[in-house]
This record gives structure tokens, C-alpha cells and sequence, in this order.
């Protein structure tokens, strides 16, 4: 996963923008935002699951460096004072900290403009239209009915239920992770049952890696800083954990984690690496 995540961090770095111009700042929080620490999750599944398949290296690494793109946009404004108000994320401080709102207002927008730009790109594929269906899909995942609109449902604070806690969390984190698979699939022209298997996967897989998170989170009590509007959310927001309680939410956790491995029995040896990694992925420790 080491090597998959600098992979993708020398080709971002090679893809992203550089200016020596007037708008260098923008530039800077863009490359900023994107460079910095970071497990590179998405990228690493879409690399992993090109490997089931005779994908060009090439075109899933530009599909991969996109989505970490929109990845890389959603967090900037999800930590604006509008959103969730957070001053640090890995450690640093966030773009609006860094630099300012405006600026990682722009930087977001930015980012999301070259997601697109880099998978329209000719090198991505040479056949307009597998790059067509890469667009659509990448928009279907980052829109209203996928990451955007999990926010809203998030920031409406509407889960006092399981099942709207899961569909807020499906549209919210699942939807891209569902597109690290779907881009390989894309590119691969894969079958029914290949796609039926890897999007089973990719569904178990951000299931279960929400309601990690959500036990990380209630292990170390990283409560959001005092006074920030993720603080006064997080008082009244429901999640996997205050919902199932930790027993009954780790044991979901194993039994999606063995979902997950079963969908990749379609695919035999050639996915032990990403069998594998589920478990690795899945353990906050690591
Ligand atoms: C992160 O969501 C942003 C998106 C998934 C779009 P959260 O607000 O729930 O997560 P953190 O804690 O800021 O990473
Ligand atoms: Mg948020
Ligand atoms: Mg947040």
C-alpha cells in the first residue's frame, strides 16, 4: 500500500498545476491539500483491482489521481468554518488554516475541475468513449446523489436510525470508494459478474470502514475543538457506534470484512493482495 500511495503521490504531483504567475497561491493550496499525508485508500483499491484485470497502468493510475483529486476537494470544504469548522486534519493545519477561506474555497473548486480534466484527457484512454463513461461515473459519485449529498444529509443531522445513518454514509464516503472499483471496471469492460462481485465488495468495504472510523473516533475521543460546529453537531449526531453500541459494531465489522473477502472469490489468487488488505486496512493500528 506504501508503494501505491507514492505511485499516486509522484504522478499528482505531476499531473497538478504549477505557476510561477499571480495565482500561485491558489496552486499552493491545491498542492497543499493534495500532497500532504494520506493513506491514499481510494487510489490504492482502484490500483488493486486493475490487477484482477488487463487494465493499462497508465489509465487507472489518471482515474485514480482524479478521484483522489475530488477526495482531496471534499475535505477542503468539509473542514471550512461553514462545514465542520476544523482547523487541523492529519496533523496539519487545514487549507482555510493555512492559507484562508476564500483561498480553500477556490482550491476546492479547483480540484474538482482538474479530477475532471484529468480523466476527459486523451491519455486516459485512448477511446472517447470509455472516457465518457469514467466522467459520468466520477460525477454520478462526487453529485447529489453521492458525496455532496451526504454532506447535506450530514449537516442536516437527520440519522437518528440505522438506516439513515447507512444511507447518509453510503452516499457520503462509499460512493467514491464504490468508484476505486467501478474505474478499473470501466476500464476493463468487465462482466456482469465481475461488477456484481467487486461493487458487493466495494459496498461491504465502506460500510465497514465508516464504522471503524466511528470506533476510532469513540476509542480516542477525538472530539472535534471545543465550540466548533462539528462539536455542537456531534452532540446530537448519531453514528454506527452510538447506534450499535462497540461490541455489537465490531462484530459488524468482521462479519462485513468476511463479505468482503467472499466477493473477491470470483477472482482466486490473483486476489490475495486485496483480500488481504481488507483486514490491514480495516485495522486502525496499522
Ligand atoms: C469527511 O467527512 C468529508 C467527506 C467524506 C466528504 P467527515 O466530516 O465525516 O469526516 P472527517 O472527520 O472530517 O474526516
Ligand atoms: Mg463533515
Ligand atoms: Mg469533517
Amino acid at each position: 500500500m506504501a508503494e501505491a500511495a507514492d505511485v499516486v503521490t509522484v504522478a499528482l504531483d505531476a499531473l497538478l498545476p504549477r505557476t510561477d504567475g499571480p495565482e500561485s497561491r491558489l496552486v499552493e493550496a491545491m498542492r497543499y491539500a493534495v500532497l500532504g499525508p494520506g493513506r491514499r485508500v481510494r487510489p490504492y483499491f482502484a490500483l488493486e483491482t486493475a490487477r484482477l484485470f488487463d487494465v493499462a497502468e497508465r489509465s487507472v493510475l489518471r482515474a485514480a489521481c482524479a478521484l483522489e483529486c475530488i477526495h482531496a476537494y471534499s475535505l477542503i470544504h468539509d473542514d471550512l468554518p461553514a462545514l465542520d469548522d476544523d482547523p487541523v486534519r492529519n496533523g496539519r493545519p487545514t487549507v482555510h488554516a493555512a492559507y484562508d477561506e476564500a483561498t480553500a474555497v477556490l482550491a476546492g473548486d479547483a480540484l474538482h475541475s482538474a479530477a475532471f480534466e484529468i480523466m476527459a484527457h486523451p491519455d486516459t484512454h485512448p477511446e472517447a468513449v470509455v472516457r465518457s463513461q469514467l466522467v459520468h461515473k466520477l460525477a454520478l459519485a462526487a453529485g447529489a446523489k453521492g458525496l455532496a449529498g451526504g454532506q447535506m444529509l450530514d449537516l442536516l443531522g437527520l440519522g437518528a436510525d440505522l438506516r439513515t445513518v447507512a444511507r447518509m454514509q453510503r452516499m457520503k464516503t462509499g460512493s467514491l470508494i464504490a468508484f476505486a472499483v467501478e474505474a478499473p471496471l470501466v476500464l476493463a469492460r468487465a462482466t456482469e459478474a465481475e461488477r456484481h462481485a467487486l461493487l458487493g465488495f466495494a459496498h461491504d468495504f465502506g460500510l465497514a470502514y465508516q464504522i471503524v472510523d466511528d470506533l476510532t473516533d469513540h476509542e480516542r475521543d477525538t472530539r472535534p475543538r471545543r465550540g466548533s460546529r462539528s462539536e455542537k453537531r456531534g452532540a446530537e449526531k448519531a453514528n454506527f457506534v452510538t447506534l450499535l453500541g462497540r461490541e455489537a459494531a465490531g462484530e459488524r465489522v468482521e462479519i462485513l470484512s468476511q463479505q468482503c473477502r467472499a466477493h473477491l472469490d470470483l477472482f482466486g489468487p490473483k486476489a490475495a493482495y486485496l483480500r488481504a488488505s481488507v483486514d490491514f486496512v480495516l485495522d486502525r493500528t496499522t
